[in-house]
C-alpha cells in the first residue's frame, strides 16, 4: 500500500510533458497518487510518466491538445478505466505570447484564449463525469498566473485568458460544492521553464536572473516548478478540504509591490 496525503487517488494532470505540469506530476507521485498525464507531444509524456512510476505511481499517458474536447475526453475516459477512478483534476497546459491590443496579432489572442481559458474548461468538461455522481468529492485546480490578479499591459491577450480562468474557478467552484468537488486556482509569479525561456532575451540563467532581480518582493527572481507544485499537491489533499473558490498566489510577494508595466 502506498504512503501519502493522495494514496488511493486518481489525478489527471494537462501540460505534464514539462516545465511545471512534469513538476506537480512526480510531487503527486510522491504523495501516493496515481496519474493520468497529458499533453500535446507522446515522447516527451513518456519520459515523465517512466520518472513517476519509478516513485511507484500507475500512470496512464495520452496526446491531446486540450483545444480540442474529443481528444481530452479520449484520454481522459481511457485513464479512469485503467486506474478506475478520478479524483483530482490539475489544469496546467497553457501558452503565452506578449502583446498589446494595437500591436498583438488576432492569431495569438486566440490561441492564448484557446489554450489558456477554453482549454481549461474543456479539461473541466471531460474530468467532470468521473468526478461527481458518486458522493466522494474531489479537487480541482487550475493554473492561473499572477496575471488573473494583476494586469500586465504588455501581455494584454494572457491577462485577459487567466483573468478568465479566474471567473471559471470561482463559477465551477459554486456550481461543484454541492457534491463536495472544490476548485481552487494558483497564481505563479515567473517560474523558470521553458514558457520563461520563450519570452526572455535568450541569455544564459545567471543573466536572466539579473534581468528579472527586483520583479518578487522576496529576493529571488523567479520560483522554481516544484514550489507550485507544493501548493498544487495541498489542494488536492484533504488538508484542504474547506478550501474552495480560493486564489492562492505563489508569488514570492510580487503582488504587495503594485503594477510592474
Ligand atoms: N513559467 C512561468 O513564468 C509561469 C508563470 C505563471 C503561470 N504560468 C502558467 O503555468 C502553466 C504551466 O506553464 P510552464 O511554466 O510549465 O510552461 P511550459 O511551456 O514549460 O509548459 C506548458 C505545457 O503546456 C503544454 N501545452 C501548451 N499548449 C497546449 C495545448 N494546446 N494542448 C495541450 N498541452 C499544451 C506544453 O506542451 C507544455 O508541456 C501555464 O498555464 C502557464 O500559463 C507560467
Amino acid at each position: 500500500m502506498r504512503q501519502g496525503r493522495l494514496a488511493g487517488r486518481v489525478a489527471l494532470i494537462t501540460g505534464a510533458a514539462g516545465g511545471q505540469g512534469r513538476a506537480h506530476a512526480l510531487r503527486l507521485a510522491e504523495e501516493g497518487a496515481d496519474l493520468i498525464l497529458t499533453d500535446r507531444e507522446q515522447h516527451t509524456l513518456d519520459a515523465v510518466a517512466d520518472e513517476a512510476a519509478g516513485l511507484g505511481a500507475r500512470v496512464v499517458t495520452g496526446t491531446a491538445d486540450v483545444r480540442l474536447p474529443a481528444e481530452l475526453t479520449t484520454v481522459v475516459d481511457a485513464g479512469v478505466d485503467a486506474l478506475g477512478r478520478l479524483d483530482v483534476v490539475v489544469a496546467n497546459a497553457g501558452v503565452i505570447r506578449t502583446g498589446t491590443t494595437r500591436a498583438g496579432s488576432q492569431e495569438d489572442w486566440q490561441l492564448m484564449l484557446d489554450v489558456n481559458l477554453t482549454g481549461a474548461w474543456n479539461t473541466c468538461r471531460a474530468a467532470l463525469p468521473h468526478l461527481t455522481g458518486h458522493g466522494r468529492g474531489g479537487s480541482v485546480v487550475l493554473v492561473g498566473s499572477i496575471h488573473a490578479l494583476r494586469a500586465s499591459g504588455t501581455a494584454v491577450g494572457y491577462t485577459a485568458s487567466k483573468h478568465g480562468l479566474l471567473g471559471l474557478a470561482k463559477a465551477l467552484a459554486i456550481e461543484l460544492a454541492p457534491e463536495s468537488v472544490r476548485v481552487n486556482s494558483v497564481h505563479p509569479t515567473t517560474v523558470l521553464t521553458e514558457m520563461l525561456r520563450t519570452i526572455s532575451p535568450p541569455v544564459p540563467v545567471e543573466e536572466l536572473a539579473t534581468l528579472y532581480a527586483g520583479f518578487n518582493a522576496l529576493p529571488v527572481p523567479w520560483v522554481e516548478p516544484g514550489d507550485v507544485s507544493g501548493v498544487v499537491a495541498f489542494l488536492a489533499s484533504d488538508e484542504a478540504r474547506y478550501l474552495t473558490g480560493a486564489a492562492l498566489p505563489v508569488d514570492a510577494g510580487t503582488l504587495l509591490l503594485g503594477p510592474r508595466g
